[in-house]
């Protein structure tokens, strides 16, 4: 279990080309060269004095609902206007050459933009909504402003009249069982030659924490694609230390040949 500096070191690039299954397990560092801030990156303007871990809680909904909304508003804004990076567009061009699947704990729609198919949003997504009260999903109009606002109201329920909520996974709250069994089971499936990639997480945040847990127990090659050393590092039988657009294009790349 070493760190290799070589984005295209061959033992990387035999394991994928190997593969019969590869699994892909994404977190915020997929999108951050598209211009999406990570969860650890210092947040700015209106919000340079919350950590996210304090918004992104039920606690915070029930307080201030609007300054919430609000801050969700802006992000729906900054992934609408941004593009999927060369990461996410080789990750598509992955799965027309293995069988390939991905589970991301990101709420942005980039992966399904560069093409590919997603099997399970663990964390939810900024693009769904339902109502924080009875449950109902909304697919009325979203208001997002053009330049970040303090507060703003949610949309109201068109069954029961009540807020609508973002369809994300707030910290202390479930994770969508289906899609979270449905990647567990996936990731089970694989067998030993398979591969893991854990791409751009920092392994903090569980269960999706857990999953390469789970990839290395089914005999899988996990490969770690990540700047920075994380909490699951130790993890992964090989690692990528560059950003995902510099690390994913090449390694694709290798494989078309
Ligand atoms: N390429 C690859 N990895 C990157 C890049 C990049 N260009 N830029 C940053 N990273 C890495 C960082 O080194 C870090 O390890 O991405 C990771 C981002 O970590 P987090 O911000 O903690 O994101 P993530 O692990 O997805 O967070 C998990 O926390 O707040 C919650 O629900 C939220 O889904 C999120 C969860």
């Amino acid at each position: 279990m070493t760190a290799t500096p070589h984005v295209l070191d061959p033992q990387i690039v035999e394991a994928v080309r190997a593969a019969q299954q590869v699994m892909v397990l994404s977190g915020a560092g997929m999108s951050a060269e598209s211009g999406v801030p990570t969860f650890r990156d210092a947040q700015t303007g209106l919000w340079e004095d919350f950590d996210p871990e304090d918004l992104a809680t039920p606690g915070a909904w029930q307080h201030d609902p609007e300054f919430v909304w609000a801050w969700y508003a802006w992000r729906i804004g900054l992934v609408r206007g941004v593009e999927p990076n060369l990461g996410h567009r080789a990750l598509a061009e992955l799965a027309q050459l293995r069988p390939t699947t991905i589970a991301t704990q990101n709420i942005d729609d980039l992966h399904e933009r560069a093409g590919s198919e997603v099997l399970a949003h663990l964390h939810g997504s900024l693009f769904r909504f339902r109502c924080a009260e009875c449950g109902a999903p909304y697919d009325g109009a979203v208001e997002v402003p053009d330049k970040p606002v303090e507060r703003l109201a949610p949309p109201r329920c068109e069954t029961c009249g009540e807020r609508v909520r973002p369809g994300v996974v707030w910290f202390g709250e479930d994770l969508p069982l289906a899609e979270f069994e449905a990647t567990v089971t996936a990731i089970e499936n694989l067998s030993p030659g398979d591969v893991a990639l854990v791409i751009g997480t920092s392994g903090v945040v569980f269960p999706a924490a857990g999953l390469p847990a789970i990839a290395l127990a089914a005999g899988a090659t996990v490969i770690e694609i990540n700047p920075q050393e994380t909490e699951i590092s130790d993890m992964a039988h090989l690692h990528v230390r560059a950003p995902v657009a510099v690390a994913l294009p090449p390694l694709v790349a290798a494989l078309r040949d």
